[in-house]
């Protein structure tokens, strides 16, 4: 473990925002399974190893009525999240350097949320089976814990890679030299003449893999997985209950409906066998669930109910129409061309008003009315079709984002001071990426001090003052200097759907 505190203090982990665990999506898939979750405007949430709070310091902003907590082993980058939070003024945050070794429960109180990303794979047994018992120690009797882990059959390439990166990097110490090692026997073998399944797993990896991910993921020193089965059998013996994957399954939307049928044989009504079958069918490497005390039921059967108490957005182009009375039907497909099939004249009503409404998240009476005579279960059972697959995002609470951009706009304090970085979380909680050549610059502008006209002026002066690194910098300058009134008006409507605009 001294080798974990001293590398993660040396070598940064990348900042990830784990959106999945915000708790306004923690309690609308709690709520979707019967559980009466804490509202997440008004709750506690506690993070186990939370890195330098990236993910804590979004929810706080977004949530200033809740608290937050976040503990990490390793004290420099508790220092960074401890930074952002001083200069973003957060009073309802507060990270702790420690060791879930030695976190006494009782002194960390009780907490509606608890969530621990990346953590259990990569610590000892000691450290996990801790963790656990934080959870069911923490967690108040409507409480949910999330925690990510990697997992088979997907796990099975990243066990192969990874001996074969340890077995080559062994008799090197310096972990930069290691790292470098690995992306040399990775193009290596992406030289092979003859390749075999797993050199496309290895080119995939030789790609996507960055510095500190090659390092502490594939190099580190635990890397462990699970079958589904197993972690939620480990996670039982210690007081939880599995209350389902947390995220959307895309792949679920493109399943035929006889494979589905075979699946529903497989796994006999067994929510967790259901989980570990259709692991078997996309591969998965890595889950993110949901646990909460055993002794809380969980209704895995997705009723369409509680989706009446939430909040959706989504967003969706008509592609298709047939219009003949009967049949109806329309089909929708999302930004990520996922395809929704709607057969109700209604409900097809429910989804353009949806669209329109966009980036607002919509209540689900403010939908039924548009559906008007459609049942309200019907409406409920496609959206819920369409969240499970991903093609909506159902949320506990209404965001305070800007459906259009006022006089004088003002983008959120985090997203401002996350200008020069490569991602910006918004007030969905969801990371986000500007366009780097204007936007970067108009950012840190848009503090709702200036008017439209003043952004416009201030633009103007910073660019001509600047030099261009680029070409492609220096055209799309070139375009804003032509109309910076324009240039403003489009930079803010983008960022109005990308959720960056505080409502006044
Ligand atoms: C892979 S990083 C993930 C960080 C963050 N959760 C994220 O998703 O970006 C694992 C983190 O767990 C922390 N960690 C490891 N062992 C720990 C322990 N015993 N107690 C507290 N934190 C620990 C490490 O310091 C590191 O920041």
């Amino acid at each position: 473990m001294a080798q974990h505190l001293g590398a993660y203090n040396e070598i940064l982990y990348p900042p990830f925002l784990t959106a999945a665990a915000s708790p306004d999506r923690l309690a609308a898939a709690a709520r979707l399974r019967g559980i009466a979750a804490a509202p997440p405007d008004r709750c506690r949430m506690l993070e186990l190893g939370c890195g330098d709070g990236t993910s804590l310091i979004a929810f706080a902003y977004a949530m200033p009525g809740s608290h937050f907590v976040g503990v990490d082993l390793a004290a420099r980058p508790i220092e960074i999240g401890q930074e952002k939070i001083q200069s973003l003024g957060l009073r309802n945050c507060e990270l702790r350097q420690g060791d879930v070794m030695e976190l006494d429960a009782a002194s960390l109180g009780e907490f509606d949320y608890i969530f621990a990303h990346g953590l259990v794979s990569w610590v000892p047994g000691v450290v996990r089976d801790r963790v656990l018992g934080l959870l069911r120690a923490c967690l108040k009797p409507n409480g949910i814990a999330y925690l990510s882990y990697n997992a088979y059959p997907g796990g099975f390439q990243r066990d192969m890679l990874r001996a074969m990166l340890l077995r080559h990097t062994a008799p090197i110490s310096d972990q930069r030299e290691k790292v470098r090692a690995s992306h040399e026997l990775m193009d290596f073998m992406a030289q092979a003449p003859f390749p075999k399944p797993f050199h496309a797993f290895v080119e995939e990896q030789r790609q996507q893999r960055r510095f500190a991910s090659l390092l502490y993921d594939e190099l580190g020193d635990i890397n462990r997985q699970y079958f589904v089965s197993d972690f939620t059998a480990l996670a039982q013996s210690h007081g939880l209950a599995f209350a389902g994957p947390v995220a959307p399954d895309h792949s679920l939307a493109a399943m035929p409906s006889a494979l589905q049928e075979q699946l529903d044989k497989y796994s006999a009504g067994d929510a967790t066998a259901r989980e570990q079958y259709l692991d078997y069918l996309t591969g998965s490497s890595f889950r993110q669930d949901l646990f909460c005390r055993a002794e809380k039921p969980v209704d895995h059967t997705r009723r369409w109910e509680p989706i009446t108490g939430l909040y959706t957005c989504g967003l969706f182009r008509e592609v298709e129409r047939l219009e003949t009375d009967p049949p109806h039907l329309r089909r929708f497909e999302t930004p990520l061309a996922m395809r929704v099939p709607v057969p109700y004249a209604g409900v097809a009503r429910a989804f353009e008003y949806l669209n329109s409404a966009y980036p607002r998240a919509v209540p689900f009476a403010e939908l039924a009315a548009q559906a008007e005579d459609e049942p309200a279960e019907r409406l409920a059972q496609i959206l819920l079709q369409c969240a499970v697959a991903g093609a909506v995002d159902l949320l506990a609470h209404p965001h305070r984002h800007a459906s259009k951009a006022s006089e004088r706009p003002r983008v959120s304090a985090l997203a401002r001071s996350q200008a020069a970085e490569g991602f910006q979380a918004n007030l969905l909680c969801l990371s986000v990426q500007i366009d780097r050549r204007v936007a970067r610059l108009l950012l840190p502008l848009a503090d709702g001090t200036r008017s439209q006209d003043q952004l416009a002026a201030e633009l103007t002066r910073i660019l001509k003052q600047r030099e261009a690194p680029d070409e492609d910098t220096a055209k799309s300058w070139q375009k804003a200097l032509a109309d910076p009134g324009a240039e403003v008006q489009r930079q803010l409507h983008t960022w109005c759907r990308l959720h960056l605009l505080e409502s006044d």
